[in-house]
C-alpha cells in the first residue's frame, strides 16, 4: 500500500506494508540512516523524529500514520557547514560520547526548544526522557541552555 508524507520538506510516496514502522521505512526504504534503532519498544528514544514538529519514537509507529503528514528527520536539522545552534551547542559542550543515542537527543532537544524557547531545568527534565548509555545527561542539559541563547542571539 503506498503512504505519502513529506520527509524534510521533500515529498515521498513509498510502497510498504501499512503497520511497518516509520523507523523502518526511513532507515530501509529511504536508506537514511541518522535516526537510530534501540530498543523498539518506545523506551530510549534513539529513534526520535518530529511528526508535525512534536518529538515521536517512531520504532513503534506505523507509517500509515504519518499518511499527508510533515516528517523530521536528524537529516532536515542542520548540516556540517550549518548546522543548527543545537548542534552548535552540543560541540561547543562535546556532548556525543559514542554517539548512538544523539540524532534521537538533538531531535528532542529542538522539539523543546521551538515549544519553550527558554526551558527551565524542569523543562528541560520534563521533556530529555531519552536514554544514554554513555551518561551525557548533564552536557545534554548544558548543550540545551546553550542552544536556547544561541537561537535568542539568532
Ligand atoms: S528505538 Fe524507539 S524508543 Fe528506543
Ligand atoms: S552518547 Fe553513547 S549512548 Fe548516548
Amino acid at each position: 500500500m503506498a503512504t505519502s508524507f513529506t520527509l524534510n520538506g521533500k515529498p515521498v510516496t513509498i510502497e510498504a506494508d501499512p503497520e511497518m514502522p516509520l523507523l523502518w521505512v526511513v532507515r530501509e526504504t529511504l536508506g537514511m540512516t541518522g535516526t537510530k534503532f534501540g530498543c523498539g519498544i518506545a523506551a530510549c528514544g534513539a529513534c526520535t523524529m518530529h511528526v508535525d514538529g512534536v518529538a515521536t519514537r517512531t520504532c513503534v509507529l506505523p507509517v500509515a500514520d504519518v499518511e499527508g503528514l510533515e516528517v523530521k528527520t536528524i537529516e532536515g536539522v542542520g548540516t556540517a557547514q550549518t548546522p543548527s545552534a543545537v548542534q552548535r551547542a552540543w560541540l561547543t559542550h562535546q556532548v556525543p560520547q559514542c554517539g548512538y543515542c544523539q540524532s534521537g537527543m538533538i531531535m528532542a532537544a529542538e522539539a523543546l526548544l521551538d515549544e519553550t524557547p527558554d526551558p527551565t531545568n524542569e523543562d528541560i527534565d520534563a521533556a530529555m526522557t531519552n536514554i544514554c548509555r554513555c551518561g551525557t545527561y548533564n552536557r545534554v542539559r548544558d548543550a540545551i541552555r546553550t542552544a536556547a541563547t544561541l537561537r535568542r542571539e539568532g
